[in-house]
């Protein structure tokens, strides 16, 4: 530990009591690597404020001594961004005792919840009320407000919903020099210059430790179904999602799965069941709700439609849940194809965007190309298909191994796939943010007045590079990778 370390750590231990901060190295292990383990960091300190007050208080200390701090909510990212640097030199800050819901309104649809509170929390508070916050994802049940509006994270009701930046009316946050931004007040119109609410989201802790987030809620939903549908090819699965859209405004969820996936999480994960009585080269999993007691009920709705869909030749066979269980089960299978895939073996994640109506066609073509430059590999392309948002997943050929066969490949591969996207008028993170992970990438594809926007922006309100140093954007121009 630095000396303006220890001295910051015995002044937030004094000030702040025990609670707020642990040098226990076997506390600290855990929050030192990301979900993936890829990136493997070192902190000889976790600090833990438990309010606004306190982050504030530490960050102004931090400041003044120069010492980084790293923000981490659940540590659920997957692009590293919450993993400190490997030499030590920044400390950790999670705002895991922040997690309080301060309230919810069922009147004016609006929650507002400190950074640390975890998305799964939140949802059975809202449904306490008769309400709802419609995002959901896989790592419901770990990630937390902070990391989630620092992410602008998506998942798998975007399609209707939007992501976080749709859905956060107000940030608090705790600025690189202490002082507070305080946006929580939901107000329709405020044209005072730079929206500093829609800067911290998707910052990804670099310009500001959210402490807090006003959020919009709608109503609960009063009954939902769940269909998995058998798909030739992604462009019929794009069909599918336009002709039901063009009949009703229920669908909520449309994911695409392709075999490949399905059967990985078959193999990988307990107490998952096939859908479908033969397995077909994509699947589209549907959710349809009610928002109201007028409205149809979705699981006759979901059966109208798709039976018109598998008469036309749109579809190849379709199953509607015939109960929650059986809508968890479906729901399951979509959301542990990225854990299935961590237990088989290496993968090289890309998260990215095309115009959704490219996109079927980049997922065909876009895979082969890499399969036929990169013998041996097999690309499982999955996830939000109505956003133009798929997770193209390259799987390394049999016998790959994560400690040398990835270092060695990965790199040249993912710059192989980044290529076609650009090509493609698309982004090469769609959801899941930079990070340390694409923050080379980000540089090389810029486009270089966006990098260099970006920079302006970190230099403007984090000039000593207190806040999540080596994400995201440098405070420098780096060299481009060999
Ligand atoms: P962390 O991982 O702790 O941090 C993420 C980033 O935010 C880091 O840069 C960190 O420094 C910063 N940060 C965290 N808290 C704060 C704060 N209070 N203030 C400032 N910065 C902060 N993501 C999607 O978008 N869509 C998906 O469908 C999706 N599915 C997933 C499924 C699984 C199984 C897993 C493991 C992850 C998935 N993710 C998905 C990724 C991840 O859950 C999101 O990125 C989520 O927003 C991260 O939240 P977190 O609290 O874990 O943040
Ligand atoms: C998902 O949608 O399941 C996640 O965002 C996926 C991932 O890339 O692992
Ligand atoms: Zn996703």
């Amino acid at each position: 530990m630095t000396p303006q370390q220890q001295n910051l750590v015995e002044t937030v231990r004094e000030r702040f009591g025990p609670k707020s901060v642990t040098t226990d190295a076997d506390a600290i292990a855990p929050w030192l690597s990301d979900w993936r383990g890829r990136y493997h960091g070192a902190s000889a300190a976790l600090l833990t404020p438990g309010s606004t007050g306190e982050v504030s208080a530490i960050v102004a200390l931090a400041a003044a001594a120069g010492v980084a701090l790293v923000p981490q909510g659940g540590n659920t990212g997957m692009c590293g961004g919450a993993t400190p640097p490997a030499d030590g030199s920044a400390l950790l800050l999670s705002t895991r005792r922040m997690n309080h819901i301060r309230r919810i309104s069922a009147e004016e649809n609006l929650a507002v919840a400190e950074a640390g509170v975890i998305l799964a929390d939140l949802h059975e508070a809202a449904l306490e009320q008769g309400r709802r916050f419609p995002l959901t994802l896989g790592a419901r049940g770990s990630a937390t407000i902070g990391g989630l509006v620092s992410t602008n994270a998506g998942g798998t009701q975007v399609l209707r919903f939007g992501n976080m930046r749709s859905l956060v009316a107000g940030v608090e946050a705790v600025l690189p020099d202490g002082s507070v931004h305080n946006g929580l007040p939901v107000l329709k119109k405020d044209n005072r210059g730079y929206d500093l609410n829609q800067l911290l989201i998707g910052a990804e802790g670099t310009l500001g430790i959210v402490t807090a987030a006003s959020l919009r809620l709608v109503p609960a939903v009063a009954s939902r179904a769940v269909a998995w549908v058998g798909l030739e090819t992604p462009q019929a699965a794009l069909d599918l999602l336009r002709a039901m859209e063009a009949r009703t405004n229920a669908i909520e969820s449309f994911e695409i799965v392709p075999a490949s996936a399905l059967s990985l999480v078959l193999e990988q994960i307990p107490g998952t069941r096939a859908p479908l009585a033969a397995p077909q080269p994509w699947n589209a999993l549907i959710e349809a709700v009610a928002s109201g007691a007028d409205d149809e009920a979705p699981g006759a709705l979901l059966e109208r439609l798709l039976g018109d869909a598998l008469e036309a030749g749109m579809a190849v066979d379709a199953v509607v849940a015939a109960s929650e269980a059986q809508a968890e089960g479906f729901w399951r299978i979509r959301d542990s194809i990225s854990e299935a895939e961590r237990t088989a073996g290496v993968t090289i994640a890309h998260d990215i965007s095309v115009p959704i109506p490219d996109m079927p066609r980049f997922m065909v073509e876009g895979a082969a190309a890499v399969e036929s430059r990169f013998p041996g590999t097999l690309v499982s392309p999955y996830g939000h298909l109505g956003d133009g948002n798929v997770h193209f997943h390259v799987r390394a050929p049999k016998g790959a191994d994560e400690v040398h066969w990835y270092p060695a490949h990965a790199p040249e591969i993912t710059r192989f796939v980044h290529d076609l996207v650009v090509a493609s008028g698309g982004s090469i993170s769609a959801e899941h943010g930079i990070g340390q992970l694409k923050r080379a990438e980000l540089e090389r594809l810029g486009p270089p007045v966006r990098v260099a926007t970006l920079r302006a922006i970190k230099h403007a309100l984090d000039p000593r590079g207190i806040l999540n140093p080596g994400k995201l954007v440098t405070l420098a121009p780096e060299a481009p990778a060999p």
